[in-house]
């Protein structure tokens, strides 16, 4: 994970690629559930369509090797992973799959908790400390697994209160003899975190010097401010650390969709403003950056993810005629193997007893309103993040909410299904393999943004360090694989 190898600076690979998602914006610049709604499919060329329906399927393990306009481009951009120094996984072994506190554990978790505790058992060991904090450290499975497989004293931090009571009731009932080793904290940390956490050493760790700061899926703005905290704290030797969920990254109240922390270097800055990325590194990109899916997945299942991506579609389409917003009941309105079953009945049944449908004032349509408005924000929340709409009406749109009934409505929703015929299935089976191979270039600009600014601090600040990306697990068991590795040189 760096620059391609015709790379020098970071600002010129910016600029490049920032152009080229700036072309190829029609893919993926709107929510998926609104492809309908905007025409999405109708944008993609025709000729691409020729081309994706000639290839074999042995081609498709590539997804976009049949667009050679976009192919070639695509691949001067992305860096392959050569060196073994820049892979350290391992196969998970029998006995660790044997281990009674996490066996419950699918093996996707299992796999990153087992193959990060190794790297940084080893970077500890190396670097000669036995202290980390483990930032988000949720039920503490990390946490754990580094006091026993490699001794190491583990403050976990975590925001949510209920995790810390869960982690510290799993530490009760499996880890009992890490007590004194291994201990929990409620606190959300921010960039201003840093006096807080060195109280809390002196709290838990009084005998601790220095520390790493470590984490398994630092969702947001974590890894971000984990990174501004290696830099500010004196005692903060190093940092291991996994990014994730790029698009719930806070945003600017500046009124514009535009994020806090990225850009996050002034490379990308420059190149942001240079090429107007503001249009298009917004929610739904940041959201395909963090959503890489595995071989496996795209080899099985791209019928059912077009049935899926389509279907939940004309749901959308439905709503939007309507003037209405489509509310989620509970926190999966359809379930996976519903959505699976590729039958659109069945999964228009699941639907209207999983979303509700609300109707804003003023909006044309004849529906009867429900007594039940006892839908939270929480409910509405998206499973899907932002490749859902905004679900909700506010208050502060000046529109009174109506939840209305829709189950008369099924007649005109498969009306609206069978509009659709195999051009639309064909495309929307094209986008899902596109989007699919925007990701992997997507999130190496969203890393290499973390690498360029390290980089810069570097060249500004007094202190020494360096810096990479490491592959820590196997993207097909795995697939958002990379750990951010910085250690301080004394
Ligand atoms: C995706 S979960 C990962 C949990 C755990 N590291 C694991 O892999 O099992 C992210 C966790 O980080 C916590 N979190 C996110 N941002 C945080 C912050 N700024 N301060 C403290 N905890 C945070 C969340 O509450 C959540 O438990």
């Amino acid at each position: 994970m760096a620059l391609p190898n015709e790379y020098v600076a970071y600002h010129d690979y910016f600029i490049d690629t920032l152009n080229f998602f700036d072309k190829y914006q029609f893919l993926y610049n709107y929510s998926n559930v609104d492809i309908l709604v905007n025409g999405v499919l109708e944008r993609i060329p025709k000729e691409w369509l020729k081309l994706y329906a000639a290839s074999s399927p042995i081609d498709r393990r590539r997804p976009i090797s049949a667009i050679e306009e976009i192919c070639d481009e695509y691949d001067k951009l992305l860096p392959t992973i050569n060196s073994d120094s820049e892979k350290m996984h391992s196969e998970v072994t029998q006995e660790e799959l044997k281990y009674e506190p996490i066996k419950c554990l699918g093996l996707k978790k299992y796999h990153e908790i087992c193959n990060l505790s190794n790297v940084i058992g080893k970077v500890c060991k190396d670097n000669n400390t036995n202290f980390v904090i483990d930032l988000g450290c949720g039920l503490g499975y990390l946490s754990q697994m580094l006091f026993e497989k490699y001794g190491l004293q583990v403050l976990g931090i975590e925001g949510d209160k209920t995790r810390v009571i869960a982690a510290i009731n799993r530490q009760n009932k499996f880890h009992k003899t890490s007590q004194g080793n291994v201990s929990y904290v409620q606190h959300f940390i921010t960039i201003e975190s840093a006096e807080k956490i060195i109280e809390f050493v002196h709290e838990f760790f009084p005998h601790c010097q220095n520390f790493y700061l470590i984490g398994l899926h630092a969702c947001a703005d974590l890894t971000i401010d984990a990174i501004k905290l290696f830099l500010n704290l004196e005692r903060c030797k190093g940092l291991v650390i996994m990014p994730c969920c790029y698009h719930k990254m806070k945003m600017k109240e500046n009124g514009v969709e535009e994020f806090l922390n990225i850009p996050l270097s002034d490379s990308l800055r420059l190149a942001y403003e240079k090429c107007h990325a503001v249009g298009f590194m917004r929610r739904p990109f940041l959201r395909l950056c963090c959503q890489r899916v595995t071989w496996t997945e795209i080899e099985q299942n791209t019928d059912s993810r077009a049935f899926h991506l389509l279907s939940r579609a004309v749901l959308q389409l439905f709503a939007h005629k309507e003037g209405a917003k489509l509310v989620k009941k509970k926190r999966r309105a359809v379930s996976k193997s519903e959505s699976k079953k590729c039958n659109f009945e069945s999964f228009l049944r699941n639907a209207i007893s999983g979303y509700a449908l609300q109707r804003l004032a003023g909006a044309s349509g004849d529906f009867r309103c429900s007594e039940d408005e006892n839908f939270n924000n929480d409910n509405a929340k998206s499973e899907s993040g932002t490749a859902e709409a905004e679900t909700t009406t506010t208050k502060d749109e000046g529109k009174i909410k109506h939840i209305t009934d829709w189950e008369n409505s099924t007649v005109d929703i498969v009306t609206l299904w069978n509009e659709l015929g195999p051009n639309e299935f064909s495309a929307a089976s094209l986008l899902i393999e596109l989007q699919d191979s925007l990701q992997a270039l997507g999130e190496n600009l969203v890393l290499s943004d973390k690498l360029a600014y390290l980089h810069e601090q570097r060249e500004k600040s007094k202190i020494q360090f360096d810096f990479k990306f490491l592959k820590v697990t196997d993207e097909n068991i795995s697939p958002r694989c990379y750990a951010l590795l910085a250690n301080k040189i004394e």
